[in-house]
């Protein structure tokens, strides 16, 4: 039995996997297709199939260091996802569970974005490896054979036949796991998609699989409610619900539950709910980086994916914004330039990197803390869970509105993008843009015929402006965040122009933490580095020391920070651009040193309120968050004169 229950879950976090090759593989083969009138509420936007957005410009040339870093060569070494461990070998099933599904849905839209054969072939292998042994019971295990078909005729009826066994088991009280039990939207949205899109005659035990989904799992409208949310850190206090419902990943996953259920409930409180419970956990738990703070750095971009999916179904342009800021800050900056390199906690005042023993959690390397053996079960999240927050948030940049007239661009970026909407009009939409690291979008248009181009404006943005076809500029004035613009038939020019004003967050103890459109800007600690270890079949997989070889312990005065957009030799940004003194953009601010202690050896105390200058003002240089390794992003303040 115990066996079965965690077969269930983990075949659910599988699930994760399967949506991605459908949603890629599959959906990409049916552009256009409408869902049915179904019973499911519609969302807001729909998503576009996957392959239809791709990066441009320095994003792309992030995904590809990404592809040539860790993320991109854990196939060839790498023993949880490496192909020797999973065909063959007695570890192959635990391996391939919880590992296996997290590398998947990453590499699967690397894969289709980068257009990267060996990736792809790599992600075909295993998916056809995992279908190849589901039992006749339906099970996703190793046990059975299942005749070869194209990816359409295999995908569908096995999800159909593992949802049959999965609605009875769950009428049997069975499969009813600790994580099972917080994550079960995952499954109800892989339920909606075969729902929309394959039902199959299914739609009765589709629509009683998600309910009882919602009915045995964890009530997280009421996690969410403002009387039960943890308000402080949690190990102070008691969870009047089953204790995984506070565990960092969970709580961001369980943000999708209610827009999920509000599909079928129909029910505005589901929705409510879900966006009071981001409000509260980004309050009570908000880094100026974009992330909460949580056990698992992780919980960054899982955010980075439940905010696609609150944006999709309610619309709101804060998910948005907040996906945008994670994106851009959080994400490169627990990573080391080239990728090769992953932290497992990122910390906002982070002076060193090193091996406390313990923890080793924010040494930057090839698997820092996690894989570890926790009460004797492995847990495998990190390293093969890293490479999900790029390509998911390249692939939700754009979307379309409910009923197909309108394509709406939710993500500021350089990307290009292809969508047929109503009618048969044919859109193709490429962003010429430097964005973050420049405030102007150069947006191409080719439409077979007029509709309505639509773009978001984040809520940081003051005195911005639209040009259309090299016309006067006009000023943007949008709408629950987004600025429609008239787009003829043909062939259009967009310049978008998206400044922004330095603006200062309150932070504990007096300190502050400085921001200026999407980026968060810190004080970048200049570094020695160390090997400490590196892995015997891939020395690029080394484990970094991280030493501060300058001054942290500033005081900076806010009123004089002063904003500098450079722009980079020959119109493009180095690459990678994620790491120090890289980025065309800084901010200048007076600062005197101070005197501010280290907690231990690799900590610093909180900052001190109102601390005394101890030498004379100098003018610091502050750096876009994610392109630092050491650094101070949260700063005690005085006054210059
Ligand atoms: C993807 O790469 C293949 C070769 O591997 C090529 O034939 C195909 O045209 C490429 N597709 C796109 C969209 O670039
Ligand atoms: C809607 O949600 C509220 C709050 O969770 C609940 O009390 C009510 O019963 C729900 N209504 C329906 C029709 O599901
Ligand atoms: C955007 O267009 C303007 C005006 O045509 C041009 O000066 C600028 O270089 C373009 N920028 C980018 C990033 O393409
Ligand atoms: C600080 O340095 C920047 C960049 O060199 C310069 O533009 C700015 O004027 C300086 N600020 C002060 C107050 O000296």
């Amino acid at each position: 039995m115990n066996q079965v229950t965690s077969m269930f879950r983990d075949t659910t976090s599988a699930f994760m996997g399967y949506r991605s090759v459908i949603v890629s593989t599959l959906l990409s083969l049916l552009v256009g297709i409408v869902p049915q009138d179904t019973g499911l509420a519609p969302k807001k936007f729909l998503s576009l199939p996957l392959g239809a957005v791709k990066p441009t410009g320095w994003l792309r040339d992030q995904l590809l260091v990404q592809a040539n870093g860790l993320a991109g060569h854990e196939h060839d070494f790498y023993d949880y996802v490496a192909q020797s461990d999973w065909i063959g070998g007695d570890s192959y099933y635990s391996n391939l569970e919880e590992a296996g599904s997290y590398w998947f849905n990453g590499m699967v839209p690397t894969g289709v974005l980068l257009n990267d054969s060996t990736i792809q072939s790599q992600t075909l292998q295993f998916l056809d490896y995992v279908l190849d042994h589901q039992d006749s019971t339906g099970w996703l295990g190793p046990e059975m054979v299942e005749a070869d078909a194209t990816l359409a005729e295999k995908v569908v009826p096995a999800l159909h036949k593992f949802v049959a066994l999965a609605n009875s088991m769950l009428h049997e009280g069975q499969g009813l796991e600790d994580w099972t039990k917080t994550r079960w939207e995952d499954f109800v949205i892989v339920l909606q998609w075969l729902y929309d899109f394959y039902p199959d005659g299914q739609e009765d035990v589709l629509m009683d699989t998600m309910k009882m989904l919602k009915w045995t799992g964890d009530p997280w409208e009421q996690v969410f409610a403002e009387a039960n949310f943890p308000k402080g850190p949690v190990e102070h206090l008691s969870n009047p619900f089953p204790v995984l419902t506070w565990h960092g990943v969970n709580m961001a996953e369980g943000l999708k539950a209610l827009p999920s259920t509000f599909r079928y409930t129909h029910n505005q409180s589901d929705l409510d709910a879900a966006s009071l419970g981001w409000d509260l956990l980004f309050r009570y738990h908000g880094r100026p980086s974009g992330i909460y703070a949580a056990d698992e750095y992780l919980a960054g971009l899982e955010a980075v994916r439940g905010g696609s999916y609150l944006y999709q179904v309610i619309g709101d342009p804060k998910f948005a914004d907040r996906v945008e800021r994670i994106t851009y800050n959080a994400l490169p900056a627990t990573l080391t330039g080239d990728m090769w390199s992953r932290q497992y906690l990122q910390q906002q005042n982070q002076v060193a990197a090193k091996n406390m023993t313990p923890p080793y959690s924010n040494v930057f390397g090839l698997e820092p803390n996690y894989p570890a053996s926790i009460d004797s079960v492995v847990r495998r999240c990190c390293t093969v869970n890293h490479p999900q927050g790029w390509p998911k948030f390249i692939s939700n940049a754009f979307v379309t509105t409910a009923d197909q007239q309108s394509v709406v661009q939710v993500y500021l970026g350089p990307f290009s993008t292809s969508a047929t909407l109503a009618g048969g009009n044919k859109v193709t939409v490429t962003v010429d843009t430097l964005y973050p690291f420049s405030d102007a979008l150069n947006i191409s248009v080719n439409a077979g015929k007029s509709f309505t181009y639509s773009v978001r404006i984040p809520s940081w943005v003051t005195g911005g402006t639209f040009a259309v076809n090299g016309e006067q500029a006009k000023p943007a004035a949008p709408s629950n965040g987004l600025q429609g613009i008239l787009v003829p038939d043909g062939a259009t020019t967009i310049n978008l122009n998206l400044p922004a004003q330095i603006s200062l967050e309150s932070r504990p103890h007096g300190s502050v933490a400085i921001h200026r459109g999407p980026l968060h800007y810190a004080l970048d600690i200049p570094r020695t580095q160390r090997i400490l270890t590196q892995n015997a079949q891939e020395p690029r997989a080394a484990d970094l020391q991280f030493t501060a070889t300058g001054n942290w312990q500033y005081a900076i005065d806010p009123d004089t920070l002063t904003f500098h957009a450079g722009t980079p030799t020959g119109g493009r940004l180095p690459s990678p651009i994620f790491d120090s003194g890289l980025s065309p953009l800084a901010i200048t601010v007076m600062a005197c040193p101070i005197d501010w202690d280290l907690a231990g050896d690799t900590f610093t105390t909180s900052p001190p309120t109102t601390p005394a200058c101890t030498g004379p003002a100098t003018n610091l240089t502050l750096s876009p968050f994610g392109t630092t390794k050491l650094r101070i992003g949260e700063f005690p303040t005085f006054k210059a004169s």
